[in-house]
């Protein structure tokens, strides 16, 4: 056997080079190809900074209105995933259904599909990209037994989504600029963060050479679990336990206490020992969106404020550079936009989407290997089986 370098969790060990996100985590900072997050939530929305993931640039007004036309067309989903979406029961965890939906078209674009060919894999880009809003939206729609709704081409991005969402057939299109605002940024806020659980997992199904569709699959599958992008349905699930501002205090103890397996949700993050950028801009929109829909005062949004500022002042959290997280503002705006917990997990994977397909088509555009872990073995040294 080899000598390894044990690196459990990937403290240590840059599984790839990439040109794509930047990230100091003691600084604070976020780069996508070079732009602070806090510029392109200000000045870009979710689709140009798609754009500007996959292909390295922002677009000119031309090359962006290529794009977008482009997203636009592939919005609809094939009718027979809404026979597969059916054969769910309606309380399935939206998170299950949409990585079956997604492993789906995985089915229905795989002949003749040649991922060498730049062509096709900007193909498979753009219609991940416009059609991840119409899974997601359907999976809701049938989870509550309402029809799913078409997808409306003449709305933006985040409207359409909103639409999909919450519009019914009977009724024209009714969405609030602000929501979708506060929507495109969410998206766009989650848009990329290199080498996470859930990037890493795309790269290595996607060293394989297997299908995208597939890859992205399993990207979110493992985004799903409560230390990655579940923790923005466990912040709110944390909240309701929480019930009252009088319970905080026992909370924060339960935190602190080592023989206690809980942790404050959307506390915390691997690499950002700094307030993450994303949560600065996030805090701002919670703020906007709560005050647009007069719901300030929600019992609810008033335990995560006061959450919020103890733990910021609590010596443990300080100590070990424990700040609240994307996900604990997300979870809030979510919840105030109307969108059920369950769903919380399925916007980050949406908003994901241009970030897995960006590093898969980095990975497939230039030399790589498989991806293969070793491992450092403990078991039980060779024996003969008993005769
Ligand atoms: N509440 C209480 N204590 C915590 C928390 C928390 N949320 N997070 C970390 N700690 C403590 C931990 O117990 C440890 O203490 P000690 O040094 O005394 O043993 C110390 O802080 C370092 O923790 P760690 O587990 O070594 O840190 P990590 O980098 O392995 O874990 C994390 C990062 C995000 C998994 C973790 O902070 C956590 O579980 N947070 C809550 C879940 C959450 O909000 N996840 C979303 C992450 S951001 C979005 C995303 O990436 O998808």
């Amino acid at each position: 056997q080899g000598v390894f370098t044990y690196d459990p969790g990937f403290m240590s060990t840059a599984s790839t080079e990439s040109s794509i996100t930047y990230i100091d985590g003691d600084a604070g900072v976020l780069l996508h190809r070079g732009y602070p997050i806090d510029q392109l939530a200000d000045n870009s929305d979710y689709l140009e900074t798609c754009y500007l993931l996959l292909n390295g640039e922002l677009p000119d007004d031309a090359a962006k209105a290529a794009f977008i036309e482009e997203v636009t067309r592939h919005t609809m989903v094939d009718a027979q995933i809404a026979q597969l979406l059916n054969g769910f029961q309606r309380n399935s965890h939206p998170m299950a259904v949409l990585i079956s939906l997604t492993g789906a078209l995985a089915a229905l674009y795989h002949d003749g599909l040649d991922i060498d060919d730049a062509e096709h894999r900007k193909l498979a880009a753009i219609r991940l990209i416009a059609k991840m809003p119409t899974l997601a939206a359907m999976t809701y729609k049938n989870s509550i037994g309402q029809p799913a709704m078409s997808p409306l081409n003449t709305l933006s991005y985040s409207e359409n989504f909103l639409h999909m969402m919450f519009g019914v057939p009977a009724e024209a299109p009714n969405v609030s600029p602000v929501l979708a605002k506060a929507m495109d940024v969410i998206f766009l806020l989650h848009a990329d963060h290199e080498q996470n659980a859930s990037t890493s997992t795309v790269r290595l199904a996607g060293s394989t050479g297997a299908n995208p569709y597939a890859c992205i699959a399993s990207g979110i599958a493992a985004l799903w679990g409560p230390a990655h992008g579940g923790a923005n349905e466990a912040v709110l699930n944390m909240l309701n336990e929480i019930g009252d501002e009088s319970r905080i205090e026992e909370f924060i103890a339960k935190a602190k206490d080592k023989d206690d397996p809980f942790r404050l949700m959307g506390f915390g993050h691997r690499v950002y020992k700094n307030f993450d950028p994303r949560s600065k801009v996030m805090r701002k929109i919670c703020d906007e969106v709560l005050a647009d829909l007069g719901v300030e005062n929600d019992p609810l949004f008033k335990i995560a404020r006061r959450l919020e500022k103890i733990a910021l002042e609590d010596e443990y959290f300080i100590e070990r550079k424990l700040y609240p997280n994307v996900d604990f503002y997300s979870g809030i705006i979510l919840k105030a936009i109307g969108i059920p917990t369950s769903m919380f997990t399925v916007i980050f994977a949406l908003g994901r989407t241009p970030g897995w397909i960006a590093h898969w088509n980095e990975m497939i555009s230039s030399a790589y290997k498989i991806g293969r872990p070793r491992q450092l073995y403990k078991g039980a040294a060779k024996r003969d089986y008993p005769v």
